[in-house]
């Protein structure tokens, strides 16, 4: 049993926050798992490393489902009805095929017109700016996913704007009563939304969920339905967001990896998923919870629905799976990163988060040549909380 007192990562302020990677390191020096103290709750146990992280996502003693959460955690679900992510086997198989069955590649594919075209007049409107500046999360890496996954459940344009925030809100807010009441006024939302959907059916996403059936005649109800489109706009949005912006600020710091990507546009797709291994946008997975003690590394965590988190941002730069992880190099083979996670719950999204990032990011390179920095890059605030990485806004010059 573990006496000492946790590791208090919230006091290591902005530092950590900028840069997680020296603490998470020197942890790992010490071995896989840690005792410590995070944002949201005063105990937490963090696995580091490669091989610790890839088997904790597999484990099965790690439940998803939070009745197994200790009361004593204190923490707030903000999620909106169930879904695969908040679910154990077999429940998380039966809700994550009835929706892998409607996300098939097929869609994703037929979305990149869509994609492209959204992006075009993103972009337009951004190079008419007659100062030749802008913030790219603003302009770019935010309204992109934002309207793609509108497109793909055929959400109302108009609706689009309320749709904007809650996502932002119930995984960016730091104060837990913020975060509940955005997930409630989602809640009203989507029950709205379902109704009109059921009223009048299109050609998206959120129609055919409503349709859907298996086999044996199995279907999503209201409340799996609310929580899939709930899962869908957040996981969806917020790291997509950030995978434009970590990628696009990852080469107009790497000048050197920016001519070789300019040079030979066919390294894209390496580089996007070297920009998923060195500055992911997933620090830390959503939470898990153990239902029976778990043994790491000698490491004994209670079995009394404690919290594990494994440090994605560690895993992803252990030089025993990456040599000389810390170099940003579009042309190393990024394979087997888990910046998608790993396990039942690898991103079902991950094809189109990797379609977004290509056309994003090639289509900013080609249409803004003399694209650079418009700030020194430690000025840059990074997003609080150790979910989601990225910079709150990222300064350009295109002119
Ligand atoms: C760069 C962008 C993305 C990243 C880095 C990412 C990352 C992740 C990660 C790490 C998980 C596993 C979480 C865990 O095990 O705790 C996950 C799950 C998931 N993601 Fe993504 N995601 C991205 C984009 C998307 C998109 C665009 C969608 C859909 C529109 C999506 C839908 C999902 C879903 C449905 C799950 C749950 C899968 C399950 O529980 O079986 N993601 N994602």
């Amino acid at each position: 049993m573990d006496t000492d007192e946790p590791v208090d990562l919230t006091s290591l302020g902005e530092d950590f926050v900028r840069n997680p990677y020296p603490v998470y390191a020197a942890l790992r020096k010490r071995g896989p798992v840690h005792r410590v103290r995070i944002p949201d709750c005063p105990e937490a146990w963090l696995v580091v490393g490669y091989d610790a992280a890839r088997a904790a996502f597999a484990d099965p003693r790690l439940s998803k489902d939070w009745r197994n959460a200790s009361p004593e955690l204190g923490l707030v679900n903000v999620a909106a009805g169930s879904h695969m992510l908040n679910s154990d086997p077999p429940r998380h198989e039966r809700l994550r095929k009835l929706v892998a069955k409607e996300f098939t590649s097929r869609r994703v594919d037929k979305l990149q017109p869509q994609v492209q075209a959204i992006t075009d007049e993103l972009l337009d409107a951004m190079l008419a700016r007659p100062d030749g500046r802008a913030d790219l999360v603003d302009a770019l890496s935010f309204p992109l996913p934002m309207s793609v996954i509108c497109e793909l459940l055929g959400v109302p344009f108009l609706d689009r704007e309320s749709f904007r925030t809650w996502p932002n809100e119930a995984v960016g807010a730091q104060d837990p009563a913020r975060r509940k009441a955005a997930a409630e006024a989602a809640s009203r939302y989507l029950a709205q939304l379902l109704e009109d959907k059921r009223r009048r059916p299109g050609d998206d996403l959120l129609s055919a969920l409503i349709r859907t059936t298996d086999e044996d005649g199995d279907r999503l109800s209201t409340d799996e339905l609310m929580g899939t489109v709930w899962l869908l706009l957040v996981a969806g949005h917020e790291t997509t967001v950030n995978l434009i912006s970590n990628g696009v600020l990852a080469l107009l710091t790497h000048p050197g990896q920016l001519d070789a990507l300019r040079a030979d546009m066919s390294l894209l797709p390496s580089a996007v998923e070297e920009m998923l291994r060195w500055e992911g946008p997933v620090e830390t997975p959503t939470y898990r919870f153990t239902t029976a003690p778990v043994e790491i590394g000698g490491t004994v965590i209670p079995g009394d629905g404690r919290l594990v988190l494994m440090a994605m941002a560690d895993a992803d730069r252990d030089p025993a799976r990456f040599p000389e992880p810390d170099r940003f190099d579009i042309r190393r083979n990024a394979q087997g990163h888990i910046a998608f996670g790993h396990g039942i719950h690898y991103c079902l999204g991950a094809p189109l988060a990797r379609l977004e990032a290509g056309v994003a990011i090639g289509t900013l390179l080609g249409r803004c040549p003399e694209l650079r920095l418009d700030a020194h890059p430690a000025a840059l605030t990074w997003r609080p909380g150790m979910l989601i990485r990225g910079p709150q806004s990222l300064p350009v010059r295109f002119g």
